[in-house]
């Protein structure tokens, strides 16, 4: 596919766009990979030249792309124009595809990054203007909806104006290095894969704890909670890399195809298979926060944790729960995969307890894998004594010299070049919210609201209980 010649950002002075993306495009200029020709028309609705939109750039450059990334600022300001627009009404949308066109006839990346509610004004306006005529695709960033309703409507309006092929579903975890690797690790090594399955695993847990609280976006969280904001997308995309069987290619048709089998076969949460929790005031990371009341100005019902006993319905993965977690406010800020094995089927080592191996993928902030192996204790007892030992592979120093990138870097690259791989599908998005739509309405039924946890602990005590209940304790 040709690369694109015009990258087009909408929502260019919001908080993603200043955080991420413009300093991701800056460090791909600075390493040279992006084109000579590509040309960044930023739009959004404020008014302002493309002198006043580069200082906005710089400066955010300034604040979120370290010193050594940044390569020749100015040089990148240079590919950047502004345009004024408002997604609601038409004029701006050609005053827009004038700019484009000025630019030249090339393939257009357009990139939404707005709030949903805007999506399909702005896509009606862009195929009003035929600026999702020829090669033109467009990313889309996550919320895609608040449930599976809501997700048909904007994939529909979305459908209208470009095809499948050229939409590109952005759910940023699958930019991660780290998330990457876990594909890497299954299919490049011959080792996991013939234990990967119901009958050598006995679990698996997924965790993603973060630290902060409700941060500047009350009002959305407020209207989201984790389940939408969290599991819907990042826990499950984790789950189904964890799960998915070997694709025939590392394409994004045949990666996709497994990914979604995966998220179809993933079976109704039944009664006690989720918990809920909203924290209070506590001390968290070294200092007393407020309780999500207390930030939130109001009572509210959201939840702020979520933990669910998933179950994988295939032969792959039969009797073999996935247990999942996350919430704010948590002691720690950590993304990671834990796959415990099956105890040996017989020790021939009478009075040593032997542990069963365990591998962790750490996916944030630290990236590494761990495997735990029983080894024998040195020394000259009687018998052998064992002892659970740790191999560690910390990829940082396994990799040095290597930068690891920005989750944007790797999905702006590839939206310009037109690759799907690492982007989410229409069947992914709705299998996802078909799954969590019918946990919600069960949380409805049961009059079930989020039970409260100290800010600074993994969530209520029923979360612990959850696990415990099966012999499992969570990974700490
Ligand atoms: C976003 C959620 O999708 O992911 C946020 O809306 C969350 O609430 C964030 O904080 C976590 O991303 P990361 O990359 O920091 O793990």
């Amino acid at each position: 596919k040709a690369a694109a010649e015009t990258l087009v950002l909408f929502g260019a002075t919001g908080d993603l766009a200043q955080r991420m993306l413009l300093p991701s495009l800056c460090a791909l200029d600075a390493d040279g990979l992006l084109h000579e020709q590509l040309r960044i028309v930023c739009t959004a609705r404020s008014e302002m030249d493309d002198a006043a939109f580069r200082n906005l750039a710089r400066e955010a450059i300034g604040k979120f792309l370290p010193e050594p990334r940044r390569g020749d600022v100015e040089a990148f300001l240079g590919r950047l124009t502004y345009q004024a627009l408002d997604a609601t009404t038409p004029e701006g949308y050609h005053a827009l595809a004038d700019k484009v066109r000025q630019d030249g006839n090339g393939d257009v990346a357009i990139f939404l990054s707005t709030a949903p509610s805007l999506f399909e004004a702005t896509i009606k306006g862009l195929a009003d203007c035929g600026l999702n005529g020829n090669g033109a695709r467009i990313g889309l960033e996550k919320p895609l909806g608040h449930d599976l309703a809501s997700s048909r409507d904007i994939n529909d309006a979305v459908a209208a104006a470009f095809p499948e092929e050229r939409v590109f579903r952005i759910d940023h975890y699958l930019g991660k290095e780290t998330v990457q690797n876990l594909i890497a690790l299954r299919f490049g090594n011959i080792m996991f894969e013939p234990l990967w399955n119901a009958q050598h695993i006995e679990h698996v847990q997924i965790t993603v704890g973060e630290t902060v609280g409700l941060e500047s976006r009350a009002e959305f969280y407020d209207q989201t909670g984790a389940l939408r904001d969290m599991v819907q997308n990042h826990m499950l995309q984790l789950l189904a890399l964890v799960a998915m069987e070997l694709p025939v290619t590392f394409d994004a048709g045949a990666v996709r195809d497994e990914k979604v089998k995966v998220l179809r076969a993933l079976r109704p949460v039944a009664a006690g298979e989720s918990v809920t929790g909203q924290y209070r005031g506590g001390a968290s990371s070294g200092k007393i926060v407020p309780g999500y009341d207390e930030e939130l100005g109001k009572d509210s019902d959201t939840e702020t944790f979520v933990a669910i006993k998933a179950h994988v319905d295939n032969w792959r993965w039969k009797g073999v729960p996935f247990y999942l977690r996350t919430g704010k406010r948590m002691p720690e800020r950590v993304t990671e995969i834990v796959i415990q094995f099956r105890p040996v089927p017989h020790s021939i080592f009478a009075g040593a307890k032997l542990k069963a191996n365990r591998l962790v993928i750490g996916i944030q902030p630290e990236e590494d894998v761990t495997l735990t192996l029983m080894a024998k204790v040195p020394g000259l007892g009687q018998g052998m004594a064992l002892r659970e030992i740790p191999l560690d592979i910390s990829m940082p120093d396994a990799l040095s010299g290597l930068e690891r990138r920005m989750a944007y870097e790797r999905l702006l690259l590839d939206l310009i070049h037109g690759d799907q791989t690492l982007f989410v599908r229409r069947d992914e998005v709705e299998a996802q919210w078909a799954w969590i739509d019918r946990i919600r309405s069960r949380w409805h039924e049961e009059g079930l609201t989020p039970k409260t946890y100290s800010a600074g602990n993994w969530g209520p005590s029923a979360a612990i209980a959850l696990a415990e209940r099966d012999g499992v304790s969570w990974h700490e």
